[in-house]
């Protein structure tokens, strides 16, 4: 059983969508053990409810510190795949390389539009539909040192609608992350394990 560690900022649903999907039996391969988290939030609250050994990495991280307490986090639990489920904090490129092909996100934009820094969350959907698009959707991509610029694992899309706000697309896209996320993570780990 390969070890997974979620990174999380927030309300933590793909986290969740995660932990389903293990206990429904789809994370063949991947075992969640950890939840790190860069500031108080609900995800870490759902994480414990749920047995998953918990980290809070708050205060007196930032930056370069962040990455380097993170890295020793993962690597002492030893960890195997880390994915960012809402994670915010940007993380540096020193780790970034160390964790090449086993560090994957999920970005709520059809990548490579509508991604980078500073496009997250809210962002991301007011942008697609201030530039009037016809689509949106998320993605799951590995992380580099490039924001968001890492290779594709895998698209969901979803029509944006005449009377869509930045909250009915978000919410419309999320159902399709918790259904791509945990699929693209069991793809990925069956990949591993029979190489
Ligand atoms: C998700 O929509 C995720 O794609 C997005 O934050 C939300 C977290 O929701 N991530 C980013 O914008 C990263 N650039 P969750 O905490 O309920 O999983």
């Amino acid at each position: 059983m390969l070890r997974l560690a979620v990174l999380a900022s927030g309300n933590g649903s793909n986290l969740q969508a995660i932990l389903d999907a293990y206990e429904g039996g789809l994370l063949r391969n991947l075992q969640p053990v950890l939840c790190v988290a860069d500031r108080s939030c609900k995800a870490l609250e759902r994480a414990a409810a749920w047995g998953l050994e918990t980290v809070l990495l708050e205060g007196k991280h930032n930056g370069e510190k962040l990455s380097e307490a993170l890295g020793r986090q993962l690597s002492d639990r030893r960890i195997d795949i880390a994915a960012l489920a809402g994670w915010l904090s940007i993380i540096s490129g020193k780790l970034t390389r160390e964790w090449t092909g086993r560090m994957v996100n999920i970005h709520p934009s059809l990548l490579p539009e509508y991604g980078g820094r500073g496009m997250y969350g809210e962002q991301v959907h007011k942008a697609v539909l201030d530039a009037g698009e016809k689509q949106s959707g998320c993605t799951v991509h590995f992380v580099t040192d490039s924001i968001d610029g890492g290779k594709i694992l895998g698209q969901s899309r979803v029509k944006v609608l005449k009377n869509d706000t930045p909250d009915s697309l978000a919410a419309r896209i999320l159902i399709e992350e918790h259904q791509l996320y945990p699929k693209i993570l069991a793809d990925l780990t069956d990949s591993f394990t029979a190489e």
